[in-house]
């Protein structure tokens, strides 16, 4: 397979290969290597403070100092970011909250069409149907509840239908119902749309539930990767989260 510009990724919308990171000298990314597939929905699960946002900083083009090589689509994610090809919810988005749903969602909508407001409108329009906040749309964000807001933030990142969607805990911080729905969410648009999404959460048995493969993080390095299935098959483990306790010797 060849991406846009011609070189061939061999079907893979990241590869990320001995990726280290260091702030002021302390290493947060010791060596995190893995794969993700087009049309896959691949999770990094590790505990808090493992480098998951880190990664996903790098990979989304916000962290540009880094060793190691990374690829989006067989690009740098600076040229990547560059043509539009990924978008990006960050950990602890937030809406406008002066704004109404739609009109945060016509905002971004208006940005990523570069001005096209016929393209806007489709991408508004599919914002709306993936928010799923009913009449709640048209009133002003900050009337929402925080997974509501989850809801119009995510809705945010999948309407423009990106190559890659990177979302960084898109379940953090929220009640059972909102978790609930929001994987639901995730999982329908990645399959009704064949999209590629990387998220990362720090659950890992919700991820069982919406990822194809998994990526398990701990201190900076990735220690096992694969479906959820071959993961505990190979730990011989009942699911991921005895699954990384036994490869990480944690408790
Ligand atoms: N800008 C920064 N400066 C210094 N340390 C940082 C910075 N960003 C993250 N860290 C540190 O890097 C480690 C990994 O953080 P992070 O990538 O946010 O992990 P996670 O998302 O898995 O919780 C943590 O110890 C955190 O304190
Ligand atoms: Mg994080």
């Amino acid at each position: 397979m060849k991406d846009i510009q011609g070189n061939t990724t061999d079907g893979l919308a990241v590869s990320v290969r001995n990726l280290r990171k260091s702030f002021k000298g302390k290493m947060v990314l010791r060596e995190v290597t893995f794969n993700v597939r087009e049309g896959e929905v691949f999770g990094i699960i590790g505990p808090n403070g493992a480098g998951k946002t880190t990664t996903l900083r790098i990979l989304s083009g916000i962290i540009t100092e880094y060793e190691g090589d990374v690829k989006i689509f067989g690009l740098t994610p600076s040229e990547a970011k560059l043509k539009g090809l990924m978008s990006y919810m960050p950990e602890d988005s937030f809406p406008y909250e002066r704004l109404t749903g739609v009109e945060n969602l016509w905002f971004f909508a208006m940005i990523y069409a570069k001005g096209d407001k016929k393209l806007a409108e489709e991408y508004l329009e599919r914002g709306i149907k993936i928010a799923d906040l009913g009449d709640k749309i048209n009133e002003k964000a900050s009337s929402y509840s925080r997974g509501m807001k989850r809801r119009l933030m995510i809705a945010r990142t999948l309407m423009v239908k990106p190559r890659l969607a990177i979302l960084d805990e898109p379940t953090s911080a929220l009640d059972v119902i909102s978790a609930v729905k929001i994987r639901e969410t995730i999982k329908t648009f990645a399959k009704k749309e064949n999209a590629t999404i990387l998220l990362s959460s720090h659950n890992m048995l919700e991820v069982d539930f919406m990822c194809d493969r998994v990526a398990l993080i701990n201190s900076g390095q990735t220690v096992i990767q694969g479906t959820p299935k071959e993961i505990v098959e190979a730990t011989q483990t009942r699911n991921l989260e005895e699954a990384f306790i036994k490869v990480t010797n944690v408790v």
